[in-house]
C-alpha cells in the first residue's frame, strides 16, 4: 500500500504534535457532546504520548477544555503487578492523566494486571465488552515500539487478534527494564489486541526520534503483515500518524 493513502503529519516535536492532537480532541468532544455522547479515548503509556497528556491538563487548568465527561480505555498493563504497584501502567496514568484531571475510577479502564492465568481470559473479553457498552473507542491514541508493536501485540500478532495475555519481546522486556530490577522485569503483559485498536474510529499514531525510524520505515512503507503489527494500521480508514523528522527519515 503506498503512503498517499494514509495521512502522515512531519511535526518539529512532541509538543507540536500534541497541540495538534489535544485540538482535535477538543473538536470531537464538542461534536459528541452535541450527539448526547462522551468522548471515548483509547491512550497509551510510555514517553510518547506524555506531551498530549501535559497539554490536556495545561489546557484544562486554563480552563479552556472540559474532559469532565470523557471515558478512557487503556491499551495494556503488565502482567504480575497490582493496581497500587508503582511501576504499573494503572498508576503511571493517574499520576500523569487521571488525578490532574480528577477523571473518577468508573470512567478510567485498563486492562488487570494482577489476575491469576485462569482468570485472564475472561477478563479480556468483559474489556472487549466494556469498550463496546462504551459506544465504541472514538480516537485511539498509539505509540510505536522499536519492533513495529502497537500496544503489546508483539511481531507474529495476527490481524483479528482481540484482547489477550501476550508474552513480551526480548526488544520490550529490554525497553522496559529501567523501571524494573532485572530478575523482575515482566515477562507478559495483557494487551487490546490489533483487531480492537482497528475498531477505534480514529487511530493517531506518533513516533519520536531516530531509534522509531526502522519500525515506523517498515509501517509505512507496507504491506500490512504480522511482523509489524503497526502494518495492520494501513488498513484503517482514518489512520494518522505524527512523526518528527528522526523518526521519519526518508519519509520527510
Ligand atoms: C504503551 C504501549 C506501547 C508503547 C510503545 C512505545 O501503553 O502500548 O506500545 O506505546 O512501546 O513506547 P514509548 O512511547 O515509551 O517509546
Amino acid at each position: 500500500m503506498s503512503r498517499q493513502t494514509h495521512s502522515v503529519r512531519l511535526v518539529s516535536d512532541a509538543r507540536e504534535a500534541a497541540r495538534i492532537l489535544v485540538d482535535e480532541i477538543a473538536e470531537l468532544a464538542a461534536k459528541r457532546r452535541g450527539q448526547g455522547r462522551s468522548l471515548v479515548l483509547g491512550l497509551a503509556t510510555g514517553g510518547t504520548p506524555i506531551a498530549v497528556y501535559e497539554e490536556l491538563v495545561s489546557r484544562v487548568a486554563a480552563g479552556r477544555l472540559d474532559t469532565s465527561d470523557f471515558v478512557a480505555f487503556n491499551l495494556d498493563e503488565y502482567c504480575g503487578l497490582t493496581t497500587a504497584d508503582p511501576r504499573s501502567f494503572a498508576q503511571w496514568m493517574r499520576a500523569r492523566l487521571f488525578d490532574p484531571l480528577a477523571w473518577p475510577a468508573g470512567r478510567t479502564h485498563i486492562p488487570a494486571g494482577d489476575l491469576g492465568p485462569s482468570a485472564r481470559a475472561r477478563h479480556c473479553a468483559e474489556y472487549e465488552q466494556a469498550i463496546r457498552d462504551a459506544g465504541g473507542i472514538d480516537l485511539q491514541l498509539l505509540g510505536l515500539g522499536r519492533n513495529g508493536h502497537i500496544g503489546f501485540n508483539e511481531p507474529g500478532s495476527s490481524r483479528d487478534s482481540r484482547t489477550r495475555a501476550v508474552d513480551l519481546a526480548p526488544d520490550t522486556r529490554t525497553d522496559a527494564a529501567a523501571q524494573f530490577s532485572p530478575r523482575e522485569v515482566p515477562t507478559q503483559a495483557l494487551t487490546m489486541g490489533v483487531a480492537t485498536i482497528l475498531e477505534a474510529r480514529r487511530v493517531r499514531l506518533l513516533a519520536f526520534g531516530a531509534h522509531k525510524r526502522p519500525a515506523l520505515t517498515r509501517t509505512l512503507g507496507g504491506p500490512a503483515g504480522p511482523d509489524c503489527p503497526a502494518s495492520f494500521l494501513l488498513e484503517h480508514g482514518d489512520v494518522q500518524f505524527f512523526a518528527d523528522r528522526d523518526a521519519l527519515g526518508s519519509y520527510s
